[in-house]
């Protein structure tokens, strides 16, 4: 690991342009369970995550979508940012094009410093009025959430989150795909890499010319066509770099 890891920061510090995409084990050190990895953050009295998680759940009953994101909310306000979030908060100070890329909703990046983060899936801190588009940012640490109706047209206000059976936000998987494209140096940290279109990012990367670097304790979908994978946990692995 130590010949792996001097090669990479070799590497690292010839690469200009930086990406990286995180998912939910990236949180894990942090206490948040990842979605395919067990502790039942998947399933909520019994409803699927895909179900409770989705877009006909907010048109059908908003109030047990907001109960579930709350409860989410409420784990998530007790945990702190680890290690990883906080070496790639660094990173961004010390690189001039750097882009970080996350799936995760856990707003953990936020807290640990980082700027300027994509966010593929949405917030979880965040609410958003679907009649009028007014996003309203929540405390972290007010929770179940305020505010509850659009002060503009007092309509009731939803998670600005990525549910199933809804699209990306086309303007930010546009920048995240022309940075995948440009970047020399790509990293896949703590995602399981099945859930498209965030997991093509690696692909257009990788088409693009970039060194693909996966760090994932367990090996994933993309392991055999990354250049470097590092078998461990991103807050053990990613403070060994610059
Ligand atoms: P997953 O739960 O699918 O995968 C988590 C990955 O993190 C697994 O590959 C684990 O091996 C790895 N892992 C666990 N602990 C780790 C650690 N300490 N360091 C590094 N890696 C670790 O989560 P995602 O890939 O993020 O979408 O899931 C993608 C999307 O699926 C989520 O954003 C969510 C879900 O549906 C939406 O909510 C829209």
């Amino acid at each position: 690991m130590e010949r792996k890891l001097s090669k990479l920061n070799k590497i690292i510090n010839m690469s200009a342009k930086i990406c990286v995409l995180t998912g939910a084990g990236i949180s894990a050190e942090s206490g948040i369970p990842t979605f395919r990895g067990g502790g039942n953050s998947a399933v909520w009295k019994g409803m699927p995550f895909e179900q409770i998680s989705s877009a006909r759940m907010v048109r059908e009953n908003l109030d047990a979508v907001w109960e579930w994101f709350d409860h989410r909310r409420g784990v998530y306000k007790d945990c702190q940012p680890n290690a990883a979030h906080f070496a790639l908060a660094e990173w961004q100070e010390k690189f001039e094009d750097f882009t970080l890329v996350t799936q995760n909703v856990d707003g953990l990046h936020s807290r640990a410093g980082s700027k300027n983060i994509i966010e593929l899936h949405g917030n979880i801190n965040r609410a958003r009025c679907e009649k009028c588009g007014r996003i309203y940012q929540m405390k972290f640490d007010e929770v179940p959430h305020q505010p509850d109706f659009c002060e503009n047209c007092e309509t009731k206000l939803r998670p600005d989150v990525v549910l199933f059976g809804e699209m990306l936000p086309v303007e930010a998987f546009q920048i995240a795909e022309q940075k995948a494209r440009e970047c020399d140096i790509f990293f896949i940290i703590g995602t399981s890499a099945l859930v498209y279109p965030a997991a093509g990012l690696a692909e257009i990367a990788k088409f693009s010319g970039a060194v693909l670097v996966e760090i994932n304790p367990e090996e994933t979908s993309l392991t055999n066509f990354c250049d470097h994978s590092l078998r461990g946990k991103a807050g053990d692995i990613l403070p060994n770099f610059l």
